[in-house]
């Protein structure tokens, strides 16, 4: 059944209990297996969420000739021998804002590419011009046409060089990267992101032959080497996936075992939960939240790069923002139209003002079932967290952003007490799981 034509049905308002598993991290898996081409081998990816973006990834690298087989639902093996610096189809390419990691292994492989401009959830404008002054600094002539981005290096060899990112950007440091490691000679970001997936994905390299030292700090250094070898390799867990599990045991007055975690990616959201006066316990890779029948007090949150509170969590702390006690302040520092889901919490019964890119969220006992939309991936996630956390029923529709990222969802939720169901319409039959 096509999830993109059902809605999402939830009666809430009961405290989830119970152990829920993290899958691994959405954006990480996009970018090590598009990353693969760089290997010019087999590779077996392990931990790999079957989600849509990761789906829509391995179609994306069959479109450029390389060979995909599920090994079972979260091992793939990925052979990139007879990749070719083929044309990546727009309607794949521009689905996912991530695809733009194409273009950095090609380059990387290849010393050319071809490749449609990404798409991804709508933040406002998502610009890729430091990935592109990236590829210059290496030596490439890049042109945007007509849809499509075409990058080639001088003589087909990308020469190492020093990258200053004017921006912290996780999705360029990565790019840059990944054109680096097989180029000729030493490349060094400056000002570079420091999300766990870039040390996920430098790791991933290394262990394929690369050079790459600093990844987690703000300089990383990679020297170039000629060629890369296949690896089996283990995504690391979904810090978001996880955090949004955190907040929904606080949201719904319950306690969950979070289970496959790293608690140490977690430190910004465990710091304002116990803030709020929720109890958070880590051991050693799972972490428990609590919170009982206790008020949540309210709490100032500004979004950051890592190790700031990540954006991606804007939505979901956002409810539970909406639900404790006194006026709290939420405010965004990445994306600029990250709060496009306000008007929907709002149908819920959330006291929201928007002033800037600060919302200033009056806390209120409880929210109250309603129909909204999922506008966005995570913006879609927080709306599943006011529904169980709501009084009465629940309908949320485009839930298909919400399958781009969270792996069984539903099923997870079922399985600590959630009363959560997809139905589709009847011209579909009705159908539900
Ligand atoms: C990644 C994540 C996304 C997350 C974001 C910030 C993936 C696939 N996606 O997106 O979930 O919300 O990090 O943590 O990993 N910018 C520029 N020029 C550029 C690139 C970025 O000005 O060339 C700006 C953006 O407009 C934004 C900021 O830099 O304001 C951060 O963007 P960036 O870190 O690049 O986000 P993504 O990598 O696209």
């Amino acid at each position: 059944m096509d999830i993109s034509k059902g809605k999402i049905i939830i009666s809430g308002g009961k405290p989830l209990v119970g152990e829920i598993p993290v899958s691994g991290m959405k954006n990480a898996a996009v970018a090590i297996v598009l990353s693969t081409i760089l290997t010019e081998d087999k590779c077996i990816i392990e931990n790999l969420p079957d989600i849509s973006d990761v789906n829509l990834s391995l179609e994306i690298l069959k479109s450029v000739g390389v060979k995909v087989t599920k090994i079972d639902k979260n091992t793939v093996e990925i052979d990139s021998t007879s990749a070719t610096p083929g044309i990546a189809p727009y309607d794949l390419v521009s689905k996912m804002r991530a695809s733009y990691y194409l273009i950095g292994a090609e380059l990387g492989r290849f010393g050319r590419a071809f490749v449609g401009l990404p798409g991804g959830c709508d933040f406002g404008v998502r610009p890729i011009d430091l990935h592109i002054k990236g590829f210059e600094a290496l030596g490439c002539e890049v042109k945007v046409d007509g849809g499509y981005i075409e990058a080639t290096a001088k003589d087909g060899v990308l020469q190492g060089s020093s990258v200053y990112m004017d921006m912290v950007t996780v999705g360029g440091t990565i790019n840059v990267m990944l054109a680096a490691v097989r180029a000729e000679g030493t490349t060094v970001i400056e000002n570079a992101a420091h999300e766990p997936h870039i040390v996920d994905t430098a790791n991933f390299l290394n262990a394929c032959g690369a050079d790459i030292s600093g990844a987690g700090t703000d300089v990383i250094k990679i020297r170039g080497v000629k060629k890369l070898h296949g690896v089996t390799y283990t995504i690391i867990p979904d810090m978001i996936e996880a955090g949004t599990f955190m907040i929904l045991a606080a949201a719904t007055g319950g306690e969950l075992k979070i289970t496959n975690v790293i608690p140490k990616h977690l430190d910004s959201i465990s710091a304002k939960l116990l803030e709020m006066g929720v109890e958070v316990e880590e051991d050693g890779d799972s972490v428990t939240v609590r919170r009982g029948k206790k008020p949540l007090t309210k709490v100032n949150v500004k979004t950051l790069p890592y190790p700031g509170f990540p954006t991606d969590m804007n939505p979901q702390i956002c409810v539970l923002l909406a639900l404790a006690q006194g006026m709290s302040r939420l405010t965004e520092g990445v994306w600029e139209s990250r709060f496009r889901y306000v008007e929907e919490l709002k149908r819920m019964g959330a006291r929201i003002n928007m002033n800037g890119r600060t919302a200033e969220v009056e806390g209120i006992p409880k929210l109250t079932g309603a129909s909204v939309r999922a506008v966005d991936l995570r913006a879609g996630c927080a709306m599943v967290i006011a529904g169980l956390a709501a009084d009465g029923i629940t309908e949320i529709d485009e839930i298909y952003h919400i399958f781009r990222g969270y792996e069984d969802l539903i099923a997870k939720l079922q399985a600590v007490g959630a009363d959560i169901k997809v139905v589709y319409p009847k011209s579909l039959q009705f159908n539900e799981f």
